[in-house]
């Protein structure tokens, strides 16, 4: 099965997809992670991308279809994957569409997570993750069970996103409502989007998306 999580900075897909991830063997695929990676290794790309991912503007198309299309290709997609921050634009989209018929494959479902501009605000200033695994935390809606301490790891470091700032989402979400939500009625044209409300706590928004896909 292959699905994409669609919805604005802070939405829960990152959350939804690790979700998927664990319950159906699916693997995910987050290209905001992928950047993210490039930036830590101190590469001259990670410089630049860097710069763009801090201005809250979207990276070049071409850039991000070459990382998804290697991406697709590799072993543990072939059970299927969850794009998580991909497409974000028209021409993401559509080469997405393109690549996978290419490889005989087809998305089965686009899910759209439905949230408020305002609580999008609390949900990205509350977010950070254990710097050592990546399991993510709230400082509102999911704290660790002992305090200062990971779940997963047992890691008693953590750490936050550098653009998870309040001029940086400003204009993240700026760059979502011109670039990326006009997906919203290509994939309703296509007949493959259904939304779910991304407002309802996270459990019962996974129960929503298992609703939808099984
Ligand atoms: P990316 O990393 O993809 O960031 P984003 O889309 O802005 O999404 P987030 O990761 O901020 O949010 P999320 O929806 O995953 O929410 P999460 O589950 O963490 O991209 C970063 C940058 O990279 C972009 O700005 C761009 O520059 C670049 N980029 C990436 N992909 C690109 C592409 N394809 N093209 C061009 N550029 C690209 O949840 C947020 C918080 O809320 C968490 O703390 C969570 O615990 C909490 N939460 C989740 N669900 C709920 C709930 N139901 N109730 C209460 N709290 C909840």
């Amino acid at each position: 099965m292959q699905l994409i999580l669609l919805g604005p900075p802070g939405a829960g897909k990152g959350t939804q997809a690790s979700f998927l991830e664990q319950e159906h063997g699916l693997a995910k695929l987050s290209t905001g992670d992928m950047l993210r990676a490039e930036v830590k290794s101190g590469s001259e790309l990670g410089q630049e991308l860097q710069e763009v991912m801090s201005s809250g503007k979207l990276v070049d198309d071409s850039l991000m279809i070459s990382l998804i299309r290697e991406r697709i290709a590799k072993p543990d997609c072939e059970r299927g994957f969850i794009l998580d921050g991909f497409p974000r634009t028209l021409a993401q989209a559509e080469a997405l569409t393109t690549m996978l018929e290419e490889v005989d494959r087809r998305l089965q479902h686009v899910i759209e997570l439905k949230v408020d501009d305002e609580a999008l605000v609390e949900r990205i200033s509350g977010r950070y993750s254990c710097a050592k695994c990546g399991e993510g935390y709230h400082d509102s809606f999911k704290l660790p069970k002992q305090d200062g301490v990971c779940d997963k790891c047992g890691s008693t470091e953590f750490s936050r996103r550098a653009d998870d700032n309040a001029e940086t989402v400003a204009s993240r979400l700026d760059a979502y409502h011109a670039q990326t939500e006009p997906l919203v009625a290509y994939y309703r044209d296509l007949g493959i989007l259904a939304s779910v409300d991304g407002m309802a706590e996270m459990d019962e928004v996974q129960r929503q998306i298992n609703g939808i896909i099984l």
